[in-house]
């Protein structure tokens, strides 16, 4: 693979959790794991795959860590990134919103050029509505470790594996 990240807060615990996991499937030292809280403009842009980690608070709005480089991020020429996302979030306390934040970065990335791969099935999933609803699969990962934490697991390993296909 090109060069690769993952990008996630390394002061989450859940967010971060997910992150290793994905790692460890992946196998592949070659991937950096890139701290959110203090990420440049320059690094983003180094890489040519992004996995980004990005869980849901506030009733449908991203973590205030993603606040300083979001502005940043709006600004940012992606063409020819492949970025891949995953996110996670409450599907029976926050129905309304579950992983909204998914969504959110999705259309913020895919605004300036980035191709976004990773998309799944919403089957075994029970919410109300999402802003990472692309017809009837979501643009990336949804991972709800509060209610379905047994199937994270196989989630992350049948993720990891479409990725290996979708990214360059
Ligand atoms: C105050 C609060 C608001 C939340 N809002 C949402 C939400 O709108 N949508 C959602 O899917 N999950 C929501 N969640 C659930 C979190 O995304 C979930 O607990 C996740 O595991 C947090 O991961 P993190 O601690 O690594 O960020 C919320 C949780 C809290 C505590």
């Amino acid at each position: 693979m090109k060069k690769t990240a993952i990008i996630y807060s390394f002061n989450t615990v859940k967010t971060k959790k997910i992150a290793e996991e994905i790692l460890e499937v992946f196998g592949n030292e070659d991937i950096e794991m890139v701290n959110a809280e203090e990420i440049t403009f320059e690094k983003f842009v180094s890489y040519e795959n992004i996995i980004m980690g990005v869980s849901t608070w506030f009733d449908g709005e991203l973590p205030n860590y993603w606040d300083e480089f979001v502005p940043d991020l709006e600004e940012l020429d992606l063409t020819g990134k492949k970025i891949a996302i995953f996110g996670l979030g409450d599907q029976i306390n926050y129905a309304e919103n579950f992983i909204d934040g998914v969504g959110m970065m999705g259309e913020i990335v895919e605004e300036r050029g980035a191709v976004l791969v990773g998309f799944t099935s919403i089957e075994g999933y029970s919410f109300e509505n999402s802003k990472a609803l692309r017809g009837n699969k979501f643009i990336g990962l949804a991972i709800d470790y509060e209610n379905q934490g047994s199937k994270n697991k196989e989630r992350i390993t049948n993720w990891v594996n479409q990725l290996r296909t979708e990214l360059d």
